[in-house]
């Protein structure tokens, strides 16, 4: 009777119509269902990580878009000016000033200051007409006229002209207010003037060097560099004598040994090895380098210095 009762139970767990009538148990069945659903995700998740994931994508390296250009022009000390001086426009200035003015200015802005000179055809806003007293973006007062060429109107194709000595740019400046009516310049323009640009001190200007070229020449410089290393490397690699031995066995990366050794610019054998006893790993040296006697760092080091790279 028992045995029997076990029986039915057991046939009735197995009875899907009753099994719907308890929802309960329905339940219970369900769990092997989601644990199939759950490890089937798993391993999708796996497999696919980087389709799924948000990294998948690399970086994006943004460009840099808001790179000032700088001209090529050699530094230097620009002189004081004596403001009383150079304030005062007499017939040697201006004949200079002309001079400056056809030499830089006239191909854009015309020879009569018309804003009509062949280089400027195509610019937009037109070159300045300088008879022209209105709509001007900086101003036509002395000051802004500084301004103008200390600093350019980079946006609209106006150069600037800050490596012109002070006094040549205010020869300049009185030169185009010949061409027509222009304010008075003042003495406080004069001291303002003064006040933010130094007028009447000496400045030094360094030498400067467009961002393209001065990334370029970094590059090839580097570049070089490398390849010098990678010939070294092969040499050394064939060299049988005892400074290109020692190297061999006491480094884990000659590329690194001879980088470093470049870069520390030392012809000096004790400061280098003070450098290297420091960090030797880091100079891509073994450690066991730091067992080596002096003789032998010093045939290491003179192997090195011959090596020239
Ligand atoms: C490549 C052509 C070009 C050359 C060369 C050039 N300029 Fe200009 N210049 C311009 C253009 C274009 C403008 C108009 C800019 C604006 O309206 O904002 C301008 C505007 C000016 C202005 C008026 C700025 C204002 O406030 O509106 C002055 C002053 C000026 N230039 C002076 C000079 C002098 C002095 C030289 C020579 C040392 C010179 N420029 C050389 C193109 C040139």
């Amino acid at each position: 009777m028992e045995n029997e009762n076990k029986n039915k139970k057991f046939e009735s767990e197995l009875d899907f119509k009753s099994l719907l009538k308890d929802p309960l148990r329905l339940f219970g069945w369900s769990y092997i269902y989601i644990f199939v659903i759950i490890v089937a995700l798993g391993v999708y998740y796996v497999k696919s990580i980087n389709a799924v994931t948000s990294n998948a994508t690399n970086p994006r390296i943004t460009p840099i878009s808001s790179k000032t250009e700088v001209p090529m022009a050699k530094g230097g000390l620009l002189p004081a000016v004596n403001l009383n001086v150079v304030s005062q426009p007499n017939p040697e200035m201006l004949e200079k000033g002309k001079e400056l003015y056809t030499q830089n200015c006239a191909s854009c802005h015309g020879d009569n200051g018309l804003g009509n000179g062949v280089a400027g055809a195509t610019l937009n806003p037109a070159p300045r007409n300088f008879v022209n007293p209105v709509k001007w973006t900086n101003g036509n007062k002395f000051s802004d006229m500084y301004k103008t060429l200390q600093e350019g109107i980079l946006t609209n194709g106006m150069a600037a002209y800050e490596y012109i000595p002070v006094a040549d740019r205010f020869a300049i400046i009185h030169y185009v207010r010949t061409f027509g009516e222009y304010p008075e310049l003042t003495d406080s323009e004069l001291s303002d003037l003064d006040l933010i640009y130094n007028l009447t001190q000496e400045t030094l200007k360094p030498n400067t060097i467009p961002v393209d070229l001065a990334i370029e020449k970094l590059t090839t410089e580097e570049m070089n560099e490398i390849q010098n290393i990678s010939s070294a490397l092969n040499t050394i690699a064939a060299d049988q004598s005892l400074g290109a031995q020692l190297l061999k066995a006491n480094s884990w990366s000659l590329t690194k040994v001879l980088y470093t050794f470049n870069k520390s610019g030392s012809n000096d054998f004790a400061s280098y090895f003070n450098l290297v006893q420091a960090g030797a790993i880091d100079f891509g040296y073994r450690g066991s380098v730091l067992l080596l006697n002096e003789e032998e760092m010093k045939t290491m080091f003179d192997y090195l210095l011959n090596k020239n790279i």
